[in-house]
C-alpha cells in the first residue's frame, strides 16, 4: 500500500501535506481554550469512558517511561500519572503549543505540574531518544497526524523491545443502521455545537470529516504491523465510534 495516503487531506478538502499540518495547528490553536468542554458535550462524557479503558489495558507502572503523544490538554497523562503515582516518569508531546499551555494550567490546578516532561514535537519526527520507552500512547491523535506512517515508526523507534503501543481514536460502524445515526448526528449536530460553544464551526467540521478519512480498523492494524509491531490488535468500543489499537515491540 502506498505510505500516507492522508497526508493530502484537510478533512475533505485536499491541501499539500505541509499545509495540512500547519491547519491542523490552526484548528488546536483555535479550539484549546474550550477544548475539554467541548470533548464532554459532543460526547455525553462517553469519551472519559473510553479514555479510562484505554489505562485499564495499559495497567500504568511507576518504573514504565510513558510517552503520550498529542497529549493535548493533558487527559491521558493525568490517568497515567494517578494510576502510576508521582514518581512516574510521564512525558507529553503535542504539536500544539496552545493546547500544552492549556494542559500545564490543568497540571498546576493540580499541583503536579512537575511530575510531567512537558515536550513541543511532531509525533512525526518525535524529539525523543530511541529505545526509550515502556508506554507509548496516542489518544484521538493519529488522525490529525500528517503522516501516519512515519508517526507508527516513530513510535517503532522510540519504544524499547518489549515495549508497547496504544492507539485510541474515533473508527468506523460496522452495522449499517446504527452507522447511519452516527453519520446523521455527528455531520449535523457536532459542527453546530462547535459553532455555539466555542464559535469555531470549520474546526468541529474538520473533526466529523477527519474521522470518516482514518483508516479502518484493520487497515490501521495493518499499518502497525507494516511499521514493525507484533500482535496488532484492536478492541471497538462503542459499536466502533472509537477503537483501541494495541501493538509490541519485540
Ligand atoms: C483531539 S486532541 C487529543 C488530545 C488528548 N490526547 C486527548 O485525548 O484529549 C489532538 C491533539 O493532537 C495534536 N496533534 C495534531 N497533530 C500532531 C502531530 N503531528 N504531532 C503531535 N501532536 C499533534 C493536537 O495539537 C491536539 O492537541
Amino acid at each position: 500500500m502506498m505510505q500516507n495516503p492522508e497526508s493530502k487531506w484537510f478533512g475533505e478538502r485536499e491541501v499539500e501535506a505541509d499545509e495540512k499540518t500547519r491547519l491542523v495547528r490552526g484548528v488546536f490553536d483555535s479550539v484549546a481554550p474550550k477544548y475539554d468542554l467541548m470533548n464532554d458535550l459532543m460526547s455525553g462524557g462517553i469519551h472519559r469512558l473510553w479514555k479510562d479503558r484505554l489505562i485499564r489495558m495499559i495497567r500504568p507502572k511507576p518504573q514504565d517511561h510513558h510517552l503520550d503523544v498529542a497529549g493535548g490538554t493533558g487527559d491521558i497523562a493525568f490517568r497515567i500519572r494517578k494510576e502510576a503515582g508521582p514518581y512516574a516518569g510521564i512525558t507529553i508531546c503535542d504539536l500544539d503549543e496552545n493546547m500544552l499551555n492549556v494542559g500545564r494550567d490543568r497540571a498546576i490546578n493540580r499541583g503536579w505540574l512537575d511530575d510531567f516532561n512537558w515536550v513541543t514535537g511532531n509525533a512525526e519526527a518525535l524529539p525523543v531518544a530511541s529505545e526509550s520507552v515502556d508506554v507509548y500512547t496516542i489518544a484521538f491523535g493519529l488522525r490529525n497526524v500528517t503522516r501516519i506512517d512515519d508517526a507508527l515508526n516513530e513510535a517503532y523507534r522510540v519504544l524499547k523491545p518489549g515495549g508497547r503501543f496504544f492507539c485510541l481514536e474515533f473508527s468506523h460502524v460496522d452495522e449499517p443502521f446504527l452507522a447511519r445515526v452516527y453519520d446523521g448526528y455527528s455531520y449535523t449536530v457536532i459542527p453546530r455545537i462547535g459553532q455555539m460553544v466555542a464559535q469555531d464551526r470549520d474546526s468541529y467540521q474538520y473533526l466529523v470529516e477527519s474521522i470518516r478519512k482514518f483508516p479502518t480498523q484493520k487497515q490501521l492494524a495493518q499499518r502497525m504491523k507494516a511499521a514493525g509491531f507484533d500482535y496488532a490488535r484492536f478492541t471497538n468500543l462503542s459499536f466502533g465510534i472509537a477503537a483501541i489499537h494495541q501493538g509490541f515491540k519485540a
